[in-house]
């Protein structure tokens, strides 16, 4: 046994009262969870504390919170790891909080169905078949499903949600959680609206294209969905696929960065955001009418950036190859070679079965 202080952040709206921040002391071993902690100061001290919680064992993802500022499952978090955390940071108390994006309802209590659910029914979370239903089941080959079996592991508890950076600045972005649901469609051989999916969230201003790729909802997500994979996935599938050219520029910027990359070995700053607009062509960019009209609101953007000085006309005009940029050349020539895009699931693990090639499974993925 070990004692251990929860700072519990409070809230009750019937009160009329602001948040505010509670100590409860409480002793257990420290492989218990912060959960079993919650529930003891619950038990012991305040039965008023709100939290949400079954299974205790991380699988009805329930129990999201915030703790130590990080987005987790209470039930799937050490106390005895927590303390020590806490310690290192803020001296001792073991900080839990509701989880963020999600307007509270009480104390740790967060609202799912105002944010969580229903932006996981914006990506129309079912099958849509095409064609009469077969007579007896749909069936499907195993291999169809490994691409798919990582986002259908998702347990909805919205801890993706809660660290996601970019729905902090644009509630309306449609989120990890729900993302990597829609790939859950997408990947899937049984369903007839691939490329309608797709379309639809490409050119959503809050779809796909408004993940800033900052790795949160990987870094937070208990089951290993890896949302933002899924949505690179998505990318992928709607940009190389079906080739759909989106009004947010999201297949434009992707063209733009493979062609500087294959040309330079770095990033060309200053031709990245004209080349986007342009499909990936400096030139198109400069005469299309789509792509003049992105290019003329940026300007102020440019001329700020040579006020400033960040941006030089000797930067913006050249920008220097990699001393060794063949190879990098090599690796594209070697990538596009390839008749199929190797995608693999980072989830399925084991040993490979009779007539399957070794080297696809138990790896991470290759994208
Ligand atoms: S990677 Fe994208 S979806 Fe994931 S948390 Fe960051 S911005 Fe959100
Ligand atoms: S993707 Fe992971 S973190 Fe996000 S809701 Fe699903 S299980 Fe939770
Ligand atoms: S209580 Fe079910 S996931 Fe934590």
């Amino acid at each position: 046994m070990a004692d251990y202080t929860l700072k519990i952040r409070r809230f009750n709206p019937e009160s009329g009262d602001a948040a505010y921040w509670q100590d409860f002391g409480i002793d257990l071993p420290p492989e218990r969870s912060v959960l079993d902690g919650i529930l003891q100061a619950k038990d012991r001290e305040d039965a008023s504390i709100g939290i949400r919680c079954s299974c205790r064992a991380a699988i009805c993802g329930s129990c999201g919170v915030r703790i130590n500022g990080k987005s987790r499952l209470a039930c799937n978090t050490r106390i005895g790891e927590a303390a020590a955390e806490a310690a290192a940071s803020n001296g001792g108390a073991v900080v839990v909080e509701p989880m963020g994006n999600m307007p509270v309802l009480k104390d740790l209590i967060v609202d799912m169905d105002a944010v969580h659910w229903k932006k996981v029914q914006r990506v129309v979370p079912w099958l849509l078949p095409e064609g009469p239903p077969p007579d007896r089941e749909y069936l499907v080959p195993a291999e169809a499903m490994i691409d798919v079996t990582q986002s259908m592991a998702c347990i909805h508890c919205g801890v993706c949600v809660s660290a996601c950076l970019s729905l902090e600045v644009d509630p309306d972005f449609i989120g990890p959680a729900a993302l990597a649901k829609a790939y859950r469609f997408v990947g899937d051989p049984r369903d007839g609206a691939t490329e309608e999916r797709l379309a639809d969230l490409a050119e959503d201003p809050h779809g796909i294209y408004d993940c800033t790729h900052c790795f949160a909802c990987i870094e937070v997500c208990p089951k290993d969905v890896a949302p933002m994979s899924q949505i690179m996935r998505l990318r992928r599938r709607a940009t190389d696929d079906f080739e759909i050219k989106d009004r947010n520029n999201g297949y434009g910027h992707e063209q733009a960065f493979t062609t500087l990359i294959e040309k330079y070995g770095t990033l060309h700053e200053a031709q990245l955001l004209p080349r986007s607009f342009g499909d990936g062509s400096l030139l198109k960019s400069q005469i299309s009418p789509h792509g003049l009209k992105n290019l003329i609101p940026a300007a102020p953007t440019a001329i700020r950036g040579l006020v400033s000085g960040k941006v030089s006309p000797r930067k913006a005009l050249t920008h220097p190859k990699l001393p060794d940029q063949n190879q990098v050349r090599r690796i594209f020539k070697q990538i596009e070679s390839k008749d199929e895009r190797l995608e693999l699931n980072l989830y399925i693990v084991g040993e490979a079965g009779e007539g399957e090639p070794e080297e696809q499974v138990g790896k991470e993925g290759v994208e």
